[in-house]
């Protein structure tokens, strides 16, 4: 594996967000909504991170892939017992790709009236987008290669890396 983004660089990534979120946010409270399973380790990064009155829920979405490549179709679980009528939700995923899970949840979570809504990445797969949404925020943009670690997995593998690394074929 060839690694694309180091424990530090992570780190000094998920510093910068937080500071941007903590000023655009400034004082509001916050919910923070990450996306299973592989936002669960940025997601905790972050809000340890977050120096503002937060309250923390999960998405659960998943996009069947038979292949690296290919994104599949997207299965999002019943979001309707989020406490979000009314609250500044930030949704959090782990990677920006083709862009569908982000834009599938965005869809259903407008329909619980929140205050406001905006969407935050660790990663963004450039020249993949295959909808008009994009995230609000980012910590990195990567090229098109297929990725793992630091939440992000092949066959639920690799999620437990520290750092972020691209899966090359002879890995799997
Ligand atoms: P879309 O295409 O909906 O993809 O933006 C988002 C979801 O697909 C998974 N995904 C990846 N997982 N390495 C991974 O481990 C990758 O390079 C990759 N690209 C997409 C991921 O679950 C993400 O939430």
């Amino acid at each position: 594996m060839r690694v694309i983004l180091t424990e530090a660089e992570i780190s000094e990534g998920i510093t910068r967000l937080a500071r941007q979120v903590a000023s655009d946010y400034d004082g509001r409270p916050l919910t923070v909504l990450g996306v299973l399973t592989g936002s669960l380790i940025f997601l905790s990064d972050l809000i340890r991170r977050l120096d503002l009155p937060l309250k923390v829920g999960l998405v659960q979405a998943s996009s069947y892939r038979g292949q690296t490549k290919s994104p599949g179709s997207l299965a999002i679980a019943d979001v309707s017992g989020l406490n979000v009528c009314g609250r500044h939700v930030l949704l959090l995923d782990d990677i920006f790709d083709t862009g569908q899970t982000l834009s599938g949840i965005v869809a259903e979570l407008h329909r619980l009236e929140p205050a406001s809504l905006r969407s935050a990445v660790l990663l963004w797969k450039e020249g993949r987008q295959r909808v008009a949404l994009t995230p609000d925020y980012h910590c990195f943009r990567i090229p098109d290669v297929f990725v793992v670690g630091y939440g992000l997995d092949f066959n639920d593998e690799y999620r437990h890396l520290p750092h972020v690394a691209a899966l090359e074929d002879h890995d799997h």
